[in-house]
This record gives C-alpha cells, structure tokens and sequence, in this order.
C-alpha cells in the first residue's frame, strides 16, 4: 500500500492546531449517538474521538498505520482502526451511517473515486462531509510553495485538487450523490511569530519535516524564508504575537 508522508514529524501537535476545524465539521453534522460513523484519513483521530465523545461507534481509517497507532484502544476511550485508501475501502456497501473527513480525504489524486467510495460504504441517508482548505487561504499557498521547491528537486508532494478548494467545485463534486451544502469557516492559531511557527513546523508538520530530508541545505533554508513571509502576510499581527488566519471550506450532502 503507498504511503504518505504523515508518519514524519509529530502530526499530533499538527492536529492539535487543527482540532478547532475538525470539531466545526462534527458539531455541523451533528452525527447521532449510536450512528456509525467513519473517520476517512483520520489521522491521530480528531473526529473519530469527538464522535466518540457523543456516544457514537466511530472508526478511525488512514493509509499511516503510524498515526493510527497513536489511539488509545476502545476500551481505554478510543476507536477501532483501520488502515485503507480513501479511494478503495476495505469497507462493505452502507457499512456506515456517516462518513466525515476533516483535510484528509481530499489529499488523495482521485476525487471522483474518493466520492464513489465514500458513498457506497454511506447508508443512503447518511452524510458524506468534509473539510478542505479555501484556494485563496494560507494552506494551498504554503503548499504549493513546498511543491515548488521540492519539484526543483525533482520530488512530488501532493496539492489538494481543485475539485476540493472552492465553493463552486466542491458543489460539483459532491452533486452527483445528492444535494450539497458548503460554507467557510476561519481557523486562527497564535504564534509569538513567524519564527515560532516556523520552529513548530520544521519540527512536526509531517510535509515539512519530509522536505528537510529532501532538499539541499540551502534550499530548505530558503524555503523556511518563504514559509515565514507566508505567515506574516496571511497574519494579523497585534502585540507580542501573531493570529495566523486559516480560511476552510465545509461541504455535505445527504446521500440519495
Ligand atoms: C492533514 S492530515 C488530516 C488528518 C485528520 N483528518 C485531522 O483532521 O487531523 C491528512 C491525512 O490524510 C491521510 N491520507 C492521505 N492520503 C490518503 C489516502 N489516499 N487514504 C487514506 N488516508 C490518506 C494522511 O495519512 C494524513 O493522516
């Protein structure tokens, strides 16, 4: 199976940061306890748990069997797990009542198979909902820089595909299962500056931790400069810190 580069790094202190976003996904789905509900490239399981937390049977799924090591098991207040590709579970038809991913599934090259798959394993009924970072917004930018640079070394990194990053695309990819709802939301996370959170990425962001092994010393350098402009620009900057500002796009459809 492929892997991806999410066993780099600590993504534990990724999704932490992230945590605010995934739980806007599952208060907005308000998934029912007692409803099935898997969490597609889960990571270290931030939907899953909160799905959990409501009393619901949650399943944690990612192709990183690393990442899903770190869950505690069920009976220590965890989930199952499951390692799989988003574009072919190893799921039975309607074997769930949800299927929720938050800036997971959206990471693999196919979406029109990641739709076909999260809906057959949807009962009819079910949603399928996901959160994916807006085109114009820090995450696509940053990286699309990484991307950039790691071509120059004739490295790929995966970029979310357009069928995923705007209002209008994500309508279209997800229509053909149903009626769709999208909306934004805005995650912000406070930095005493640029610096520091550069210190966290190279640290523990998974694609940037995989670039330092990667690139030339110089390069990686230069990328971390890059990284850093990135992060004062899309800042509000106020005393002693910065609020780095994060647009997301959330999306649903009720499967037919
Ligand atoms: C940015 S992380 C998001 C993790 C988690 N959903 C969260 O919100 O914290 C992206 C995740 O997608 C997983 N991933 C990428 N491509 C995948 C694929 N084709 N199938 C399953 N998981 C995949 C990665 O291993 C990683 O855990």
């Amino acid at each position: 199976m492929a892997d991806t580069d999410y066993a780099q790094g600590d993504y534990r202190v990724v999704a932490e940061r992230l945590r605010p976003a995934t739980l806007d996904l599952v208060a907005w789905c308000d998934p029912q306890s007692g409803s099935i509900v898997l969490d597609s490239a889960s990571g270290t399981g931030n939907v899953a748990l909160a799905c959990a937390g409501r009393g619901c049977r949650a399943v944690a799924l990612d192709l990183e069997i690393a990442l899903l090591r770190t869950l505690p098991p069920p009976a220590a207040g965890g989930v199952p797990t499951v390692v799989g590709d988003v574009m072919a579970l190893p799921l039975a038809s309607d074997a769930v009542d949800h299927v929720l991913s938050t800036f997971g599934m959206v990471y693999a090259p196919d979406p029109a198979r990641v739709m076909s798959e999260a809906t057959r394993v949807c009962r009819p009924g079910g949603f399928v909902a996901l959160s994916s970072w807006a085109e114009d917004g820090f995450q696509p930018r940053a990286r699309a820089l990484l991307a950039r640079t790691e071509a120059a070394a004739g490295e790929y990194v995966p970029e979310i595909p357009p069928a995923w990053t705007s209002i209008e695309s994500l309508r279209r990819t997800l229509s053909p299962a149903g009626d769709v709802e999208v909306r934004r939301g805005r995650l912000e996370n406070r930095f005493p500056s640029a610096a520091a959170w550069w210190e966290l990425a190279s640290t523990s962001a998974p694609p940037v931790v995989a670039a330092r092994s990667r690139l030339t010393r110089s390069a990686y350098v230069e990328l971390g400069e890059r990284l850093q402009a990135l992060v004062d620009e899309c800042s509000e900057h106020g005393d002693g810190e910065l609020i780095l500002r994060e647009e997301y796009l959330l999306a649903r459809v009720r499967v037919r």
